[in-house]
């Protein structure tokens, strides 16, 4: 599969970076209006392939995205320290406006695969403009939370990440709610395996665990300026569900007609991704308090993205 990545800066590129390691393309496109980053990003990471895969990885136009099966959309501007991820809106709708129709006038037949903050407003801006089907219309969303919620939890309790089935729903940011009622490690609900480790999560290894979760851009945006390896490694398991058609369930961002009493809005449930996008949503139960979170999550989402015109 060819994928194209529109972005070169440090998230398409260390996308493109965990694609080639992965060898989940058979080739890589590197678009950006800086043309010399993407060459310079493309040989880069070319460098790094003869390690451990066959992919070829190439700087280039729109055009040469033409038969892309995916085009991941990294382009834009990101946080700066302190700035919430809903504060680059406008900037990227800009972006957005100019991007999603050249993508799609060269490679109509690809999941677009959107990367860009506000993620949720960016993924229901792109499939505004491009008229797609939502299922083919995938945001990063909280993919990577839920990465860092599993994280955290394996820590506390001394199993892998791997083991821990815990999501995290509805916005990538400030809003978003961890469903701590349905998290299970292994078969085990969460409560359950605590005890019998001797992990008890205590509240103030809940407050903890939830803190580092929805603060943990925030701190590395402190530390190094920005975060992009987490992400791109989230972004190519994305892309590896659809290339390989693996019907994983991984929580993303796509545009849904209905959850909470809220019609049409993007934002994050467990999802199983094939080939064709996203296949089948799957809702979690929640406890009363989860669920309402939810609502004012997906609530705020919607009245932001009602505001932005395509
Ligand atoms: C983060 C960025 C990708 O959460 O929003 O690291």
């Amino acid at each position: 599969m060819k994928i194209g990545i529109i972005g070169a800066g440090m998230v398409g590129s260390s996308a493109a970076y965990a694609l080639a390691m992965l060898g989940i393309a058979q080739e890589l496109v590197l678009v950006d209006h800086n043309t010399a980053l993407a060459v310079a990003q493309a040989e880069d990471i070319s460098h790094a392939v003869p390690f451990v895969s066959a992919t070829t990885v190439r700087a280039g136009d729109y055009s040469a995205l033409d038969g892309a099966g995916i085009v991941m959309i990294a382009a834009g501007v990101s946080q700066k320290p302190g700035e919430t991820r809903l504060e680059l809106l406008g900037r990227n709708a800009r972006v957005f406006r100019d991007v999603v129709g050249q993508v799609l006038a060269v490679a109509p037949q690809a999941i677009l695969l959107i990367a860009s903050n506000p993620v949720d407003i960016m993924t229901d801006i792109a499939t505004r403009i491009s008229g797609l089907p939502p299922s083919r219309v995938i945001g990063s969303g909280t993919i990577l939370d839920t990465a860092r919620f599993r994280s955290l939890l394996g820590r506390h309790l001394g199993v892998s990440p791997q083991s821990v089935h815990a999501y995290v729903l509805a916005e990538h940011g400030d809003s978003e709610v961890l469903a701590w009622s349905s998290v299970r490690i292994g078969s085990v609900p969460l409560l359950s395996f605590a005890e019998q480790v001797k992990r008890p999560m205590t509240p103030e290894v809940k407050t903890h665990i939830e803190d580092d979760v929805r603060n943990a851009a925030y701190k590395i945006i402190h530390g190094k300026g920005a975060t992009y390896y987490g992400i791109g490694a989230g972004l190519a398991t994305i892309a590896k569900a659809i290339a390989r058609d693996q019907r994983d369930v991984l929580s993303v961002s796509c545009v849904m007609p209905e959850l909470a009493g809220v019609r049409d809005v993007a934002a994050s449930v467990p999802r199983v991704i094939g080939r064709d996008g996203v296949i089948a949503d799957l809702i979690p139960p929640l406890e009363p308090h989860e669920q309402q979170a939810l609502k004012e999550s997906l609530s705020m989402l919607k009245e932001i993205a009602v505001s932005i015109p395509v």
